[in-house]
């Protein structure tokens, strides 16, 4: 006989989402609403935090927008200080926040590799530095890395590439450490998914965002790109107490496979 889930009247856990002013950050923020969790939603600038608060809110949900340079080491301590005091104790956290600075090899810049490290690999670490502390006394935890296809090499990304493959052995190691505290820890690595980071990108290739969007659909098997949503779902499931026995994996969410 199969056993089923058992209702629990445990507390709201709360969740800390990075990048969460837009994007994917904002759609996983909103989903882990939805799925009943108090949220703190980060980026650079708490203004800009207002329109997925506003969201959550009226949905009639809880939400704090904190303001932080994730690649901030006292910033990203205070946040997380901030959140377990206005929220709760953060056991949820998904690093999300990201840049990019593409450029070919030869004309890429060190303030391109640096700026591209901070926040991808540096923030993270600092994020969740600070946060397993929550986690660890919880006895429970979810981490959630945002890495991407490109971890598997892409022309333009040496500095994005290197950071986003960086995360997934990061998010191993953090999966070997943590384990013994109840805390698992995944990367999702989306292909391409509809955002201001992608209209940047066919800004930049002197395309349309349409023209970019129908063009990349075309390569991808299930014959359309991802959308934020997409990658929400994903971190949903990794995020519930059944996705307890899935910890140190990469989740490549492409519609399609990725080798
Ligand atoms: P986006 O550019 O739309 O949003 C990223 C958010 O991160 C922005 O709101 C930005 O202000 C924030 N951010 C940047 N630096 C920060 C810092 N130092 N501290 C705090 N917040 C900071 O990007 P998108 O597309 O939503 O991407 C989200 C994540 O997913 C990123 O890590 C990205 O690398 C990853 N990803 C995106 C893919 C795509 O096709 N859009 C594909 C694979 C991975």
């Amino acid at each position: 006989m199969t056993e089923q889930p058992q209702p629990t009247d445990q507390p709201t856990r709360t969740a800390i989402v990075t990048g969460a002013a837009r994007g994917i950050g904002a759609a996983i923020a909103r989903r882990f609403a939805q799925d009943g969790y108090a949220v703190a939603v980060l980026d650079l600038d708490e203004s800009a935090c207002a329109a997925t608060v506003d969201a959550i809110t009226a949905d009639g949900g809880r939400a704090l927008a904190v303001g932080v340079d994730v690649s901030d080491e006292a910033a990203a301590n205070a946040a997380v200080e901030r959140v377990a005091a206005e929220l709760g104790a953060p056991t949820i956290l998904v690093n999300n926040a990201g840049i990019i600075r593409d450029n070919m090899l030869f004309k890429m810049t060190v303030d391109d590799w640096d700026a591209v490290m901070g926040v991808h690999l540096r923030g993270s670490f600092l994020m969740t530095r600070a946060a397993q502390k929550y986690m660890t006394e919880a006895k429970w935890g979810r981490i959630i890395n945002l890495s991407s296809t490109s971890a598997l090499g892409n022309r333009g990304q040496a500095n994005y590439s290197a950071a986003k493959a960086g995360l997934q052995g990061f998010t191993k190691t953090l999966a070997i450490e943590l384990g013994k505290f109840g805390v698992t820890a995944n990367a999702i690595a989306p292909g391409f998914i509809a955002t201001d980071m992608t209209r940047a990108t066919a800004e930049r290739m002197g395309i349309t965002f349409d023209q970019f969007l129908e063009g990349a659909a075309k390569e991808i098997p299930v014959q359309r790109v991802g959308l934020p949503e997409d990658i929400a779902a994903t971190a949903s499931f990794l995020a519930r107490d059944e996705a307890g026995f899935v910890s140190g994996q990469v989740i490549y969410v492409a519609g399609g496979p990725t080798d």
